[in-house]
């Protein structure tokens, strides 16, 4: 592979806010639900070939992220509160001849895709293969002249389940790509380029915080990001020093189908903030301000966004300052009443997510009520919703009695049981051997 290596300053700056306008083309979580379909920029070598073994191959990984709170606020230029997972997707690559991309993942054994570098467009892809075209796309519309090469995919992130793997894909591919170009873009002008390949060239709509998360995040800490001004604040985040542990039930309900929903949201976040003289909602630091709305739907949709982004100041405050809030101001507190706190600022979110924003789900609902009741500190719905998964802060010793008692109302209801993984804060993309 290349033995050198540029800096590259970027032609034309790309705005990390910037908002698709085209239709919403595409699922939120892009290896959930790829589609056969490639159009017409099917290269003459429909086999992609494979690139493990060989000496010149690059591997990247990047993961997935749980929030652990601010949902729905990155796009209204609030504050998002999120870590990085231990799961997550690695992308390997090798250098190929010509100027094709050739595209694999062990998720989708039948949907490889070839696609040519020089006619990559927007809306040219389509399916899972859509994300790393767009991040190619993206990286030449930045100024990086990318090289041909044959990348493979492989997931341990549970598909469709709100962990960000469409962002995981975008930003392992993105290394790696660099890498075998010999370019290396500064990691939040990155972010910006796979935001832009997921808003444009997918035509997904979505914020910031996944990029940023997959990007910036630190091993034992959440990571607050103010997405007005992309300021980023790492927060000590280690549960078991309250004898606690984030736990994700993915309830097994699927998200992607509703992307016409979160575009709906956002439209209406925008709206609710122009009819309060702002630009965008996450300028507005009290949750009051709302009740100057007359519509009562952009009322709730303003009440949520204005304070789940002060829910997620006031986690970091509290884990920042090793304290909680008391009448005119803060007192110092224990991780287990600081944990406790923010289990109940969990809970009191997802009754946002659920009344005000309306994007939860019946089996998120059941997940939070039956976890809560069994002993969590708190739980709430992650990501953008109608499917997906649920966070929980749960007191070590109620781990194994909540995930029974879990499983057992999933199985009472006749549903699929949930799915668990533990959320370990862990660290941001990095190269593997
Ligand atoms: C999806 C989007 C994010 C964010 C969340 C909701 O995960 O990709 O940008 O808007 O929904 O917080």
């Amino acid at each position: 592979m290349t033995s050198q290596t540029t800096w590259l300053t970027l032609r034309s700056p790309t705005s990390p806010v910037s908002c698709a306008s085209r239709a919403i083309a595409a699922s939120l979580d892009g290896i959930a639900y790829a589609s056969r379909e490639i159009d017409g920029h099917l290269g003459d070598d429909a086999d992609p070939g494979n690139v493990s073994g060989g000496g010149d191959t690059v591997r990247w990984f990047a993961p997935g992220r749980a929030n652990l709170m601010g949902e729905h606020t990155d796009y209204n230029e609030g504050y998002v509160l999120p870590f990085a997972l231990a799961h997550g997707v690695t992308a390997s690559a090798a250098p190929r001849p010509g100027r094709m991309l050739a595209l694999r993942s062990k998720q989708a054994p039948d949907e490889p895709a070839t696609v040519a570098l020089d006619s990559l467009a927007p809306g040219a892809v389509t399916g899972w293969a859509a994300y790393p075209a767009g991040v190619a796309w993206s990286l030449r519309e930045a100024g990086v002249d990318v090289a041909g090469a044959s990348v493979d995919i492989d997931s341990d992130l549970p598909v469709g389940a709100g962990v960000s793997s469409s962002a995981a894909l975008e930003c392992s591919v993105a290394l790696a790509l660099c890498e075998l170009s010999g370019v290396t873009v500064e990691r939040r002008e990155l972010a910006a380029i796979c935001k832009r390949a997921e808003n444009d060239f997918v035509g997904a709509p979505t914020g910031i915080i996944d990029q940023y998360a997959a990007l910036l995040c630190q091993e034992g800490h959440a990571m607050l990001l103010d997405c007005a001004t992309l300021t980023v604040t790492q927060v000590p985040f280690a549960p078991a020093t309250a004898g606690a542990a984030a736990l994700i039930i993915d309830t097994r309900v699927a998200h992607a189908l509703v992307s016409g929903e979160y575009g709906q949201r956002r439209a209406e976040c925008e709206e609710a903030a122009r009819l309060l003289g702002v630009p965008y909602l996450g300028a507005v630091r009290d949750p009051a301000e709302a009740s100057r709305l007359a519509d009562p739907v952009l009322r709730r949709r303003a009440r949520h966004v204005i304070s789940d982004s002060a829910r997620a100041r006031a986690i970091a405050s509290a884990l920042l300052g090793g304290s909680v809030p008391v009448a005119g101001g803060a007192e110092s507190a224990t991780p287990p009443e600081i944990y406790r706190y923010m289990g109940r600022l969990l809970t009191e979110a997802h009754a946002s997510l659920r009344d005000d924003f309306e994007v939860s789900w019946e089996a998120a609902d059941v997940t939070v009520e039956v976890a809560n009741a069994a002993g969590a500190l708190g739980a709430r719905m992650i990501g953008g919703g109608f499917g997906g998964s649920v966070l929980a802060l749960i007191p070590v010793d109620r781990m194994a009695a909540v995930r029974a008692v879990l499983t057992e109302a999933f199985t009472e209801r006749g549903w699929t049981p949930p799915e668990f993984i533990d959320a370990i804060p862990s660290g941001s993309a990095r190269q593997l051997a």
